[in-house]
């Protein structure tokens, strides 16, 4: 159901921020994968503490995840002209996939790279990134909390501009 708050803003023509996550390959496991570094909240946990975050904050967030790197690009440039700021946790793709650089750069939405681990402090492939330094920022290592820290971030910034 629409509410009161709902209405009038559209009425005022403020629109709401739009917000998107996007979850690449094996985050779909989270909570019982390798739960000494990723930990033993799920996919589903993160995501609606998350919603939490974003009502509070007063934005829209919706979510996607795939394993296929071809629907992770199709999601992204399907988000042109409707989404105003992505977050993405690339999973692997971080380091390997620049196709998903591209993707993001194509429809030049700003997006914040995270990750629950601390992709610096683990083996050295995974210290490449193909996103990082076109992103607006990186929250990295702080598990669960690096969403809620990309969310805050990126909201504050595109209030900002
Ligand atoms: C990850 C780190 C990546 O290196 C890894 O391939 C993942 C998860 C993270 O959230 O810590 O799948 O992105």
């Amino acid at each position: 159901m629409v509410g009161v708050d709902t209405i009038i803003k559209d009425f005022q023509f403020e629109r709401y921020m739009n917000l998107l996550l996007i979850n690449g390959p094996n985050l779909n496991l989270v909570g019982k994968r390798e739960p000494s570094i990723y930990g033993s909240q799920t996919l589903d946990d993160i995501q609606d503490e998350l919603l939490n975050l974003a009502n509070e904050l007063d934005v829209r967030l919706q979510f996607f995840q795939s394993n296929s790197e071809s629907e992770m690009i199709n999601c992204i440039h399907k988000s042109d002209g409707s989404i105003d700021g992505i977050l993405i946790n690339a999973g692997a793709y971080t380091h390997t996939s620049i196709a998903l650089r591209d993707a993001l750069l194509g429809v030049a939405i700003p997006f914040v790279e995270v990750h629950l681990s601390n992709i610096y402090s683990r083996e050295k492939f995974r210290h490449k990134s193909f996103l990082s330094d076109k992103a607006l920022g990186l929250v990295s290592g702080f598990g669960p909390i690096s969403y809620q820290l990309a969310l805050q971030g990126i909201v504050s910034y595109l209030k900002r501009v």
